[in-house]
C-alpha cells in the first residue's frame, strides 16, 4: 500500500502512518526544508525504512495521478496560500490516489 501525507510538517503523525504500512510505501511532503529535516530525523530514530520525506509543494505535486492508495492532509488549509474548505479542495488529494482509496 502506498500512502502520501501532504504537508507532513514535523512528521508528528507520519511515523505512526509509516509504521501502519510497514510493508508498503510511505511518503511525507512539505514545502519547508526544516520540517522535512526534522521529520526525516524522527523517522530515522523510529527505524522505518519504508518512509521517505521530501520537499514538495502541495499545489504542484511531483507524483503521477492515481499513484497512491491513500492520500491525507491534516492541518494544511490554515497554513496554505490556497483557499480550501474541504479535502476535495486540496490539489492532488483526489488525483494522486487510486479511485476509492
Ligand atoms: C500545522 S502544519 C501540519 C503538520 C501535520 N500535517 C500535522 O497535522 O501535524 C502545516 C504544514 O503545512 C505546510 N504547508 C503549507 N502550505 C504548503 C504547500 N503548499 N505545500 C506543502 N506544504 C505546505 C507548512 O509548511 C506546515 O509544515
Amino acid at each position: 500500500m502506498r500512502v502520501l501525507d501532504i504537508s507532513c510538517g514535523l512528521g508528528s503523525i507520519s511515523v505512526g502512518l509509516a509504521a501502519s504500512v510497514a510493508l508498503g510505501e510511505f511518503r511525507g511532503i512539505d514545502m519547508e526544508q526544516l520540517q522535512i529535516d526534522v521529520a526525516t530525523s524522527v523517522d530515522q530514530e523510529a527505524g522505518l525504512p519504508n518512509a521517505l520525506f521530501q520537499v514538495a509543494d502541495a499545489l504542484d505535486l511531483p507524483f503521477p495521478d492515481n499513484y497512491y492508495d491513500a492520500v491525507l492532509q491534516r492541518n494544511y488549509c490554515a497554513h496554505s496560500r490556497y483557499e480550501c474548505s474541504s479535502r476535495r479542495d486540496v490539489p492532488g488529494i483526489e488525483t494522486r490516489r487510486y479511485p476509492g482509496g
